[in-house]
């Protein structure tokens, strides 16, 4: 029985990153760690203490009194800071709109990139965010970068909030994701960025179990070779 394989996906918000890694994950048996709720989560915790988010000794000090735990469930899997279920609070607009101020942090970056290594040290990994493939599992196995227009991520947003009552209007979704895209494309540490060896999927047309049939193909094309 091979060891299980390190899968990276990456990709700007609302790719449809978190959707398909959560299936794939399904699929061969193996862990999902959702890295993007790691930062909502000392976010979400910074903001609560009313630290300035900016201020980066005060916001690791949040950090290390944080222990970010998952465990699985439907539709998504559940988040914990410490004993305290997280798993909508860090979803909302407040937290969406402050995270890449907190994931700039070049001192918040080094300590959850440390814990998600942590993580997938075992393989048997599928991690999704903006910086796996670079900087946190330089040797993933497979490597996977989606990309979709802004619209359609907007699109996509927009549904989404629809089903909790939410009525932000498509123009300001598009702004939105627009300038997170370029504050995590334009930060000093880490930014979003294909890794040359990635294979960058446009999720644009693609249903999402067109999506989740390209990643399981090259996750198969990986087995079979390390099982030669
Ligand atoms: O789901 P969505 O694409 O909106 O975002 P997410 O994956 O939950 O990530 C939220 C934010 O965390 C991103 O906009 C990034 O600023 C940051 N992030 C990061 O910097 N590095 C990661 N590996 C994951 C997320
Ligand atoms: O994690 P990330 O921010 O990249 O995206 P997400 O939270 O998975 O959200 C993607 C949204 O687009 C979800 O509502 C999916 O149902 C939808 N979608 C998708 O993920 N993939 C497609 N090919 C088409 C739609």
């Amino acid at each position: 029985q091979p060891q299980g394989l390190q899968v990276a996906i990456d990709g700007p918000a609302s790719a449809g990153k978190s959707t398909v890694a959560k299936i794939v994950a399904r699929k061969f048996a193996y862990v999902y760690v959702d890295t993007g709720a790691m930062y909502r989560t000392v976010t979400l915790r910074a903001l609560q203490a009313h630290v300035d988010l900016t201020n980066e000794t005060e916001v690791l000090a949040v950090l290390q009194h944080t222990k970010i735990t998952f465990t699985p469930g439907n539709p998504v899997q559940h988040v914990f800071a410490n004993q305290d279920e997280v798993t909508e609070e860090i979803r909302s607009e407040t937290v969406t709109n402050h995270v890449s101020t907190v994931s700039a942090l070049p001192a918040i970056r080094a300590a959850l990139v440390k814990r998600q290594q942590e993580l997938a040290k075992a393989g048997g990994i599928v991690m999704d965010g903006r910086d796996i493939g670079t900087t946190v599992l330089p040797h993933a196995a497979v490597k996977v970068f989606l990309v979709a227009s802004v619209k359609e991520r907007a699109e996509r947003r927009y549904l989404e909030n629809q089903a909790k009552g939410i009525t932000t209007s498509l123009k300001t979704l598009q702004q939105e994701i627009a300038e997170r895209d370029y504050k995590d494309s334009h930060r000093t540490v880490s930014p979003l960025r294909k890794a040359p060896d990635a294979t960058e999927i446009d999720t644009t047309a693609l249903s999402i179990d067109e999506v989740v049939d390209r990643i399981a193909d090259l996750i198969r094309q990986k087995q079979d070779l390390t099982q030669k």
